[in-house]
């Protein structure tokens, strides 16, 4: 997606080989138009997978799942982290361990929120070791749902989720995809396959 990539190279810093910095648009402040963008090109991707419900997780998900939940006209429902208040029975669970920040979080989801009828888009923002959305994806097979595929923002194509994704024969549709981080510098997949041609 153009636009997004353009942004990613605005506003994008690379920390380190391994992380992207994109707090001025995605993870910190969010810029609501380009979310929108974001949101009309999953609906564009899946129109025609009969979706009924987004799944993402909390917090940088929800942004644009809502998005894209606003064009294919359907819910959206978030896994939270942390135990809540008032969501404490029926819940749907998953161990998500995250290799950047060497943590587990138990994720959850009510039943209530994701039925054996619904055929569901899991949308995140990020896609790295793949953890959290193979997390999603163990909720939404608990729940009997049908998942239609993944819709993630950015790709970190250099490491290995999306892979695992694709092995499983999960439909992935990445907006950006990040080949490496480089000395500061962002590569894109597709840049670089122009640049051959
Ligand atoms: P994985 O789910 O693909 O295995 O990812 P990983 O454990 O590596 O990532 C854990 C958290 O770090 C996730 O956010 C993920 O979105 C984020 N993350 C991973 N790589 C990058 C990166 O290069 N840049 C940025 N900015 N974030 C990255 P989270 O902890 O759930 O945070 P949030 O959704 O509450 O913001």
């Amino acid at each position: 997606m153009k636009l997004l990539v353009e942004r990613i190279k605005q506003d994008g810093q690379a920390l380190s080989e391994h992380v992207l910095k994109v707090d001025a648009f995605l993870n910190h402040q969010i810029d609501p138009e380009l979310m929108q963008e974001i949101g009309k090109e999953f609906a564009a991707r899946f129109a025609d997978e009969g979706i009924t419900k987004i799944v993402t997780i909390e917090s940088s998900g929800i942004a644009p799942a809502v998005m894209a939940g606003l064009y294919l006209h359907v819910p959206v429902v978030f896994a939270r982290k942390r135990k809540s208040l008032t969501l404490s029975e029926g819940l749907l669970t998953a161990s998500v361990h995250s290799f950047t920040k060497n943590e587990t979080n138990e994720i959850s989801i009510s039943k209530k929120y994701v039925a054996q009828d619904d055929r569901v888009l899991i949308i995140d923002d990020f896609l790295a070791n793949g953890q959290a959305a193979l997390g999603l994806i163990d909720i939404v097979e608990q729940s009997g749902a049908n998942l239609a595929g993944i819709g993630i923002v950015i790709e970190k194509s250099f490491q290995d989720g999306a892979a695992k994704l694709k092995e499983l024969g999960i439909r992935v549709e990445s907006l950006a995809q990040i080949e490496a981080l480089e000395g500061g510098k962002v590569l894109f997949k597709n840049d670089k396959v122009e640049e051959l041609v």
